[in-house]
C-alpha cells in the first residue's frame, strides 16, 4: 500500500495551540506558491499557474504560465457528470487554452481503458451503480482515481470504497490538486492606489447577498443582531429583498451585482459553513473588484490561506459582540481607519480562481507517468477527509 494521508482528527481547540505551526505553514505555503508560480519548470510536476487574474488589472507581472516543453497527450475520463451537466474540455479547460493542446476530457466510457486518470465529481457519484463497480474492478495502478469537490462538506454524500480514491481535487490546501476559489499573491513592485478616491466612492454601509438563509453556523442570526444593534446592512437576494436594478441577482458574475455592491464599505462574507480552507468566490470578489472590507466570522480560515490580516475584519478577534460593534462602527465612520484596511492593495494582488481551476493543474500533474506510478497513494477514508470533522459551525454562538 502506498502512502496514506494522516487520518487523525484535529479538534477545534487543538487548533489554537497549533497556531504557531500554522503561521509557519502559511509562510511555507506562500513561499511554495510563489516558487510554483515563478519557476518555469520543475522536475516532477511542471509548473503552470492556472488561476485567472482580473483582466482589467494591467499589472500582470505575477502570472507565468509556461507550457511544458515536451508534452505527452493525456486523456481524463470523467466518470460522472457535474451537477447533472456534461464535463467537457471546452468548458473545464477554458482558462488554459495551451493545456488543451495536449489534454482532453472525455465522458465516453469506451475511452476508459486508455485514459490517464479517472475523475468523479462528488455530488454526482452513485456508488451502487454497476458502472462504478466496474471501474473499481478494472483499475490500473498508474491511473489515479480522483475525487473532485467544490462544496463544503455540508453538501457531501460521497462514500466511495476505502482506498478507491488516489487523489483529491478541492479548495483545500492539502488536496493533491489544489483548486482554490481565489488566492492572494504579493506584487513584485508595489503599485499606486488612490485611497482617497476609494473613500469618496463609498456611500453606503454594509451589504450581504445570499440565498441560503438558514445555515448551521447561524450567520443570518448574527447579521440580524448587527442590524438590531444599529449597524446598517442591506440584504439582497433570497434572504433580503430583490435588487431593483438586477433581477438575476443570483448570478454573481453579472455586472449589475458589481454595481450593486461596490458603493458599500463592507461585505458580510460569512460562508454557509465554516470549514478548513473553505473560502469561496464571494470573499475574493469582495476584496478584488467589489473593493469592500469583508467581515468574516473567524480569522484562522483566512490566515491559513495567507491572506494579509489587515485586509478584512474577523468577528472572532473580539471578546464580545459589543466590542466588535464598536469597532465596525468606528471603521465605518473614520476615514483613516477605514482606509487602513485597503492599504494592502498596494502590495498584494487577488487572483480569482473558480471551481474549475484545478483542471489545468491536473493536466500538468498527469504528465509525469513514471513519477505517478512510483509514488502511489490512496485515501483510506476520503469521506472523513471531506467531512464535518473539518468544520466548526459553533463560532457564531458565542456572539448570539
Ligand atoms: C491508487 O490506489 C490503488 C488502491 O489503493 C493502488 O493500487 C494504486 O497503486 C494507486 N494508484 C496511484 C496512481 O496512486
Amino acid at each position: 500500500m502506498g502512502h496514506k494521508p494522516v487520518q487523525n482528527g484535529i479538534s477545534t481547540c487543538t487548533w489554537r495551540y497549533l497556531g504557531r505551526f500554522v503561521t509557519i505553514g502559511v509562510y511555507a505555503a506562500v513561499a511554495l506558491f510563489l516558487w510554483y508560480t515563478l519557476v518555469p519548470t520543475r522536475s516532477k510536476e511542471r509548473g503552470a499557474i492556472t488561476l485567472k487574474s482580473d483582466s482589467r488589472d494591467s499589472n500582470n507581472d505575477l502570472e507565468v504560465s509556461p507550457a511544458p516543453v515536451h508534452t505527452k497527450n493525456v486523456v481524463i475520463y470523467a466518470a460522472t457528470q457535474f451537477f447533472g451537466h456534461p464535463i467537457t474540455t471546452e468548458r473545464f479547460l477554458a482558462t488554459c487554452p495551451d493545456v488543451q493542446n495536449y489534454c482532453r476530457i472525455t465522458q465516453d466510457e469506451s475511452e476508459f481503458d486508455n485514459s490517464d486518470a479517472v475523475l468523479f465529481h462528488n455530488a454526482d457519484y452513485r456508488g451502487t451503480n454497476e458502472k462504478y463497480k466496474k471501474l473499481e474492478n478494472q483499475r490500473k495502478p498508474g491511473v489515479p482515481y480522483i475525487l473532485w469537490s467544490l462544496e463544503s462538506p455540508s453538501n457531501d454524500n460521497f462514500r466511495p470504497e476505502s482506498h478507491m480514491i488516489n487523489w483529491t481535487m478541492t479548495y483545500r490546501t492539502d488536496a493533491d490538486v489544489w483548486a482554490p476559489y481565489g488566492t492572494m499573491v504579493k506584487r513584485k513592485t508595489p503599485i499606486d492606489f488612490d485611497l482617497n478616491a476609494l473613500w469618496d466612492s463609498k456611500k453606503k454601509s454594509a451589504t450581504w447577498l445570499a440565498s441560503n438563509c438558514f445555515t448551521q453556523n447561524r450567520r443570518f442570526d448574527l447579521i440580524k443582531k448587527m442590524i438590531d444593534k444599529g449597524f446598517e446592512i442591506d440584504i439582497w437576494g433570497n434572504c433580503g429583498k430583490q435588487a431593483p436594478q438586477c433581477s438575476g441577482v443570483d448570478n454573481q458574475e453579472s455586472p449589475c451585482v458589481l454595481d450593486l455592491i461596490k458603493p458599500y464599505k463592507f461585505y458580510l462574507s460569512i460562508e454557509n459553513s465554516n470549514c478548513k480552507d473553505y473560502v469561496t468566490e464571494k470573499f475574493w470578489k469582495a476584496l478584488n473588484d467589489r473593493m469592500t472590507i469583508p467581515i468574516v466570522l473567524a480569522r484562522k480560515y483566512y490566515k491559513d490561506l495567507g491572506v494579509p490580516d489587515s485586509s478584512y475584519i474577523a468577528i472572532d478577534d473580539f471578546g464580545t459582540f459589543d466590542e466588535f460593534m464598536t469597532h465596525i462602527k468606528k471603521v465605518n465612520s473614520d476615514k483613516a481607519t477605514y482606509l487602513s484596511y485597503h492599504e494592502w492593495r498596494k502590495d498584494w494582488k487577488v487572483i480569482i480562481g473558480s471551481g474549475f481551476s484545478g483542471w489545468c493543474t491536473l493536466c500538468n500533474k498527469l504528465q509525469d507517468k513514471e513519477y505517478i506510478l512510483k509514488h502511489p497513494k490512496s485515501y483510506k477514508d476520503v469521506a472523513w477527509w471531506h467531512s464535518f470533522e473539518m468544520c466548526n459551525n459553533q463560532i457564531a454562538s458565542k456572539y448570539l
